[in-house]
């Protein structure tokens, strides 16, 4: 007879012990299981534009219900290629150059599996978005982070030591994930420091694999800048984005990236295993999601500073030190001012007894520690549940 004593977690991957569960996932559950706020996921509360809506239905209607040509259908290539053109000014081949996937997480995990190899090494700014640290490993990466600093003054700006970010590059370097407009910081990288990367990816030879998902998310002035629109960096970028943040349509799940032809063609071998295609109605609902006149872009940007500038008072009322975000729809708070013993407690506190769900900063950095004093809130909500939060959140005492 075979050994029966064999424990379950014999069949685990060692990849798998090296992470936890999502937070933020779990954060959201526990916003369902108290009847709390939900300002934990980035997830938009209100509706998505009846347009694109309205082409997903009519995309099933006229039975696009079949497997879209596994990188992409054809349409929202060719959107995608337009749109890259238009706002960034670069010219991509839809035909070797895109790979529509099942939004931009399926997109960043295959570009990393496509492209690395047990050894190398990824470089990726902290705080991150929780999902980068797992993508390498999955991928047989080992990340190596370097710190994003707070602002000391008020309206400051999240900034890096650009000596750290040259020693954290090395032969082994791979590649370098940069977010901008950047989840959690809210920051949006300069043209300088955007140049300051390409000089080292360039000295490296390392790829720049962008997600900028948040890209018409701004606000007071800044400009989003695409890494693959820098001279060099054309052909060691892969730039991903995808329909979630912009078009209010998390759950559709459509992403993409867009790389030099070779890479692309492993990025595809990777995605046709592991998902075949993203969903083929959605994606014709995009491409007329991408063909939105740009006023669209305007007014979005503009409601979600509105929903900003909500917030954020009410926050700094109820004591919280904010971190001014200048891109993307979330704010970096420092919860000192509450005397917790760290993050977790504080969110745990906040979510059962205060009613309002928030993602304690830890699950952004690498060492828990460094985000012992940090919280984020999302403010892709509707004014009323922004003005929810904020009465609960006036019963906090600070310390
Ligand atoms: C920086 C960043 N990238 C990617 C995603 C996920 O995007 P998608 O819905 O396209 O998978 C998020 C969602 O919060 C995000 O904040």
């Amino acid at each position: 007879m075979a050994d029966v004593s064999l424990q379950p977690k014999h069949f685990l991957s060692d990849k798998v012990e090296h992470f936890t569960e999502s937070v933020i996932r779990e954060m959201t559950r526990q916003a369902m299981l108290y009847g709390a706020v939900n300002l934990a996921q980035g997830f938009p509360d209100f509706p998505a534009p009846a347009e694109i809506k309205h082409a997903a239905q009519e995309a099933i209607a006229h039975d696009v219900n079949q497997y879209a040509i596994t990188w992409g259908a054809k349409n929202l290539r060719n959107a995608i290629a337009r749109q890259m053109k238009l706002w960034q000014g670069i010219s991509v081949d839809p035909e070797t150059q895109v790979t529509v996937c099942c939004g931009s997480t399926e997109t960043m995990i295959s570009t990393l599996l496509a492209v690395c190899n047990r050894g190398d090494e990824v470089v990726i700014f902290e705080p991150f978005y929780e999902n980068y640290g797992p993508d390498s490993i999955l991928s047989g990466a080992k990340p190596v982070f370097v710190k994003l600093r707070p602002p000391a003054a008020a309206d400051g700006e999240w900034s890096f030591d650009e000596h750290e970010l040259r020693a954290a590059f090395h032969a082994h370097t791979k590649a370098i994930i940069l977010n901008t407009p950047n989840n959690p910081t809210g920051k949006v990288f300069t043209r300088a420091e955007l140049e300051l990367i390409r000089d080292l990816c360039v000295e490296f030879n390392v790829l720049a694999v962008t997600d900028e998902i948040y890209e018409h998310i701004i606000y007071d002035g800044t400009e989003h800048i695409s890494m693959a629109s820098l001279p060099g960096m054309e052909d060691r970028t892969v730039t991903i984005n995808g329909l979630s943040k912009t078009y209010s349509v998390t759950g559709w799940r459509v992403g993409w990236a867009v790389a030099p032809p070779h890479v692309t063609n492993a990025i595809r071998k990777v995605h046709d295993f592991l998902t075949v295609g993203a969903p083929a109605p959605l994606q014709e609902a995009g491409a007329a999601a991408l063909s939105l006149p740009p006023s669209y872009y305007h007014s979005l940007a503009t409601a979600y500073c509105a929903r900003r500038d909500r917030l954020l008072p009410a926050l700094t009322e109820a004591g919280f030190h904010c971190f001014k975000p200048r891109g993307a729809y979330y704010v970096m708070t420092d919860i000192s001012a509450f005397g917790f013993a760290d993050d977790v407690a504080f969110t745990k506190y906040l979510v059962k007894e205060i009613g309002v769900a928030a993602v304690p900063g830890s699950s952004f950095y690498n060492d828990p520690r460094d985000g012992a004093r940090q919280v984020r809130f999302a403010f892709c909500k509707r004014a009323d549940t922004l003005d929810a939060a904020a009465r609960k959140l006036m019963t906090l005492r600070p310390k």
